[in-house]
């Protein structure tokens, strides 16, 4: 399109509902980020803004269906640090993160939690590391699938760790939570903005934080590194993208409502009380998340492969 086209193309959009696929179960930590978001984009943008669940394959699914979508800015992707994993976990990706999308902005980073079924045994995560030492396989997880952030973070502690687990996928860590919260499974590495309440409520146990630093609304979790697990350090950003040739006019328009919603008060109101925050203005850009993108691909790159997790 030429400029002038562009031009008049951002100034109609958008005008009809916009999507954000999700791609995980509704109720879980991208999703409640996600409507969040959303709801605030569409005050700005003034329509609809429709969160839609497309839950899978650890979030590779949801994504390869936005990557093949059409490049109109109606359909886009809100997706986390699996965007960076998934190269290295799957031999075979059917999109490329980099060259199918479109970015738009970092929206947040979230700390994770090392959390149980209230039942579990061990009373501090000192005797939880015995405790999954002693128990390994007869221990069961519950993540998101491969390429999934809970997931990420229990092969980095079962490989910190030297031991192994029982992994039980889910389509999101909404239903992995539901699942522990009734004791079907024992142990889940998940996002504060899916655990904060269930550990306030006392509705399961948490040991752990697994960011170099506590967590203010947790404080009395100690980190996973001051905890026998030197240098431990996973949080999970997340990022808004467009499917990859869309009009640099509509991505301006989404950035510039991205950043307004994050800048909306009652938003950071909601992600504080779920232990995350929104990131700063001038992150919540295109050129940060492509940089943000391309760095941690690297880097998971690296850190997979010396872990000796097979691809899939
Ligand atoms: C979800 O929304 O279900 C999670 O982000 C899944 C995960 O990556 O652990």
């Amino acid at each position: 399109v030429s400029a002038l086209t562009g031009i008049a193309l951002a100034q109609e959009y958008p005008s009809q509902p916009v999507t954000i696929v999700v791609p995980f179960a509704a109720g879980g930590p991208t999703d409640t980020v996600t409507r969040l978001v959303a709801a605030a984009m569409s005050e700005d943008l003034g329509q609809q803004v429709v969160v839609q669940n497309v839950g899978g394959a650890g979030g590779t699914l949801g994504a390869g269906q936005v990557a093949a979508a059409a490049n109109d800015g109606y359909t886009l992707l809100l997706h986390h640090i699996g965007m960076s994993t998934a190269p290295a976990l799957y031999a075979s990706l059917p999109f490329d993160p980099v060259t199918d999308f479109a970015p738009i902005g970092l929206v947040t980073e979230v700390p994770m939690t090392v959390v149980a079924r209230k039942d579990l045994e061990p009373a501090d995560i000192g005797a939880l590391i015995t405790f999954i030492k002693e128990n390994g396989e007869n221990i069961t997880y519950g993540n998101a699938g491969i390429g999934a952030a809970s997931q990420l973070c229990g092969l980095l502690l079962q490989d910190a760790l030297e031991v192994k687990m029982t992994e039980v996928p889910y389509q999101g860590t909404g239903p992995a939570m539901t699942d522990l919260l009734g004791g079907q499974i024992d142990m889940m590495c998940d996002q504060t903005t899916n655990t904060t309440s269930q550990i306030q409520a006392g509705e399961i146990k948490a040991y752990a934080v697994t960011t170099p630093e506590r967590v203010a609304i947790l404080p009395d979790l100690p980190t996973l590194a001051e905890s026998g697990v030197p240098d431990f350090n996973l949080s999970v950003w997340h990022g808004l993208y467009a499917p990859a040739g869309t009009d640099p006019a509509i991505i301006e328009r989404l950035t510039a409502s991205l950043q307004a919603a994050l800048a909306d008060e009652s938003v950071a109101n909601s992600f504080a009380e779920l232990g995350t925050a929104p990131v700063a203005a001038d992150q919540a850009t295109p050129e940060a998340l492509a940089a943000q993108l391309e760095s941690q691909i690297g880097l998971w790159g690296e850190v997979i492969s010396a872990a000796g997790v097979s691809a899939q």
